[in-house]
């Protein structure tokens, strides 16, 4: 796989047979019901969806730890205290009631029996099965829950990563096609169901201002950021066993990218949309190691759950080609990191120098390039880096910021794990993940994966390892991301 510069076929996706609205849910089973995602990310969500009056189901946590229903419900309360400002007690209660366990041990036939007890005793016929375990447990779960014919009762939901890398994503869709048909396997990607990652598409195809200039005419390059302050915090085991190209790159931020660089879809239809990503892989060249850098925090290695002399990276930054007609020639630089200056998630589209500076009677440094800045994290919005006359005498012209905050002007957003439990709750696929973009982003990342190079230590609080800047080329440099 290394070496291959061409896109193998892509798996065959026969979208006919994919029914993107499917029924109703009447129950959510929680694998890793215990574990960090459902604290952080998926207790808020039910009391969000709670709150809106949304949740119309039971919700059944599955857990090898020695809990009680009542140990899970007060686990949950906690949770969502924690991470809900101004929390709504009754709501938090009308979701406990709603919460069961099933304590058992997942090798163990009499787990499996008594979920499915459970699921008779809630009535339900069509479950979701919520994966957020480790990835390496997938297959088994999906095999546990045939054993006992609980397959045909529900669909599943796949956290990611989906897979280690290509061959192992091939191997896991093959595992879980034997199981569940395309249609009941939903792939999640929770900046997919980021709103201010959706805008990306309305804000190119909903708008006749950008396509003209959306393409290797206009725009010089494409940096995409994501940077996050914190360290591994508490997730050392897990993050040492896949890194920052498994953990964001393959997955967060190709998806990004591909929402980028798409052409405009032939629909609204979510099967056009994955049509177009796949395209934008097909046409994507794998990662070339030599414009590639890793890096480690330093005190990465001290980090619980770690181990020793670990080369695993907490930072990578990427420059990609795109042989497409719109994108051939122009670079993408992309950097993702753990325990950085700042958090952002933030692109930064470059426009080429308009072909003659005539405002320039003062002299002095010649005016900053036209910049569109994608803000997609909590401070989502865009802002259009334009020139605007200098006050005073002379013609000359001097950079002013064009800024739209999101929040303030459309109101605030709904958290992406809602929407996504939502999704999967009501059936429908719109916001997951087709196999065949996943396995095309596999395809990029695969040489990294294969044979990343040295990694080079920076420290926490800068924005990794200078060596990073080698990546650039035409005398580019990074943009700084928005501030704060
Ligand atoms: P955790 O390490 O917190 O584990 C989740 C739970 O899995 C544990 O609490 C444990 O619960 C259960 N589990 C079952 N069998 C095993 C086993 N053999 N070894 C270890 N744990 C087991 O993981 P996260 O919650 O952080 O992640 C779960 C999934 O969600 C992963 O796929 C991850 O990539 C994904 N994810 C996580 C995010 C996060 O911020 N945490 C963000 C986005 C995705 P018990 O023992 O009680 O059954
Ligand atoms: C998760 C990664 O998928 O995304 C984490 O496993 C990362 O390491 C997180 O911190 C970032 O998500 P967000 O929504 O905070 O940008």
């Amino acid at each position: 796989m290394s070496n291959e510069t061409t896109a193998p076929p892509l798996a065959h996706v026969d979208t006919a047979q994919i029914n993107p609205h499917q029924p109703t849910a009447d129950a959510l089973v929680l694998f890793g019901a215990t574990g960090d995602l459902a604290k952080r990310k998926l207790f808020p969500a039910l009391y969000h969806l709670q709150h809106s009056g949304s949740l119309d189901v039971a919700v059944i946590g599955v857990a090898r730890s020695d809990w009680s229903a009542d140990d899970f419900r007060a686990h949950a309360r906690e949770s969502i205290k924690n991470h809900v400002d101004n929390a709504d007690l009754s709501v938090i209660d009308a979701l406990c009631d709603r919460l069961d366990l099933v304590q058992g041990n997942y090798a163990d036939e009499s787990t499996w029996n008594d979920l499915k007890s459970m699921l008779d005793k809630h009535d339900s016929e069509v479950a979701v099965y919520y994966m957020a375990i480790p990835p390496s447990l997938f297959p088994m779960v999906a095999e546990k829950l045939a054993s006992v014919d609980l397959h045909h009762r529900g669909r599943i939901v796949v956290e990611k990563p989906f897979g280690r890398d290509y061959a192992s994503a091939v191997e896991l869709n093959k595992t879980l096609h034997s199981i569940f048909p395309e249609d009941h396997i939903f792939r999640i990607d929770h900046y997919l169901g980021k709103e201010a990652v959706e805008d990306v598409l309305v804000f190119r195809f909903a708008n006749t201002l950008l396509e003209p200039v959306w393409n290797r005419n206009y725009v010089r390059s494409v940096q995409v950021t994501m940077s996050e302050e914190i360290g591994v915090e508490g997730r050392g085991s897990f993050y040492d066993s896949v890194g920052a190209i498994r953990d964001v790159f393959q997955n967060h931020l190709l998806q990004v990218i591909a929402l980028l660089a798409m052409e405009p879809p032939a629909g609204a239809d979510s099967g056009f949309l994955q049509d177009e990503k796949a395209k934008v892989f097909a046409a994507m060249r794998p990662m070339d190691c030599n414009a590639l850098v890793r890096g480690q925090y330093v005190g990465y290695r001290d980090e619980p759950g770690v181990t020793d002399g670990t080369e695993v990276e907490t930072f990578a930054a990427a420059r990609l080609e795109i042989d497409s007609w719109r994108w051939a020639g122009v670079p993408w630089y992309v950097r993702v990191g753990k325990a950085l200056e700042q958090d952002a998630t933030e692109v930064v589209i470059e426009l080429r120098d308009p072909p003659r500076m005539l405002f320039d009677e003062a002299g002095g440094p010649p005016p900053g390039r036209n910049l569109i800045r994608l803000r997609l994290g909590k401070n989502d919005g865009v802002t259009f880096a334009l020139q605007a006359k200098t006050p005073g005498p002379n013609m000359d012209s001097e950079e002013i910021d064009v800024n739209v905050d999101f929040a303030a002007a459309l109101g605030e957003r709904q958290d992406a794990y809602e929407r996504l439990l939502d999704d999967a709750l009501q059936g429908s696929l719109r916001r997951f993940a087709r196999q065949d973009v996943v396995e095309g982003t596999w395809r990029i990342v695969q040489p990294a994966l294969d044979n990343g190079g040295t990694i080079h230590p920076y420290f926490r609080g800068s924005w990794g390892p200078t060596e990073a800047d080698s990546i650039l080329v035409n005398d580019d440099t990074w943009y700084p991301v928005s501030p704060t």
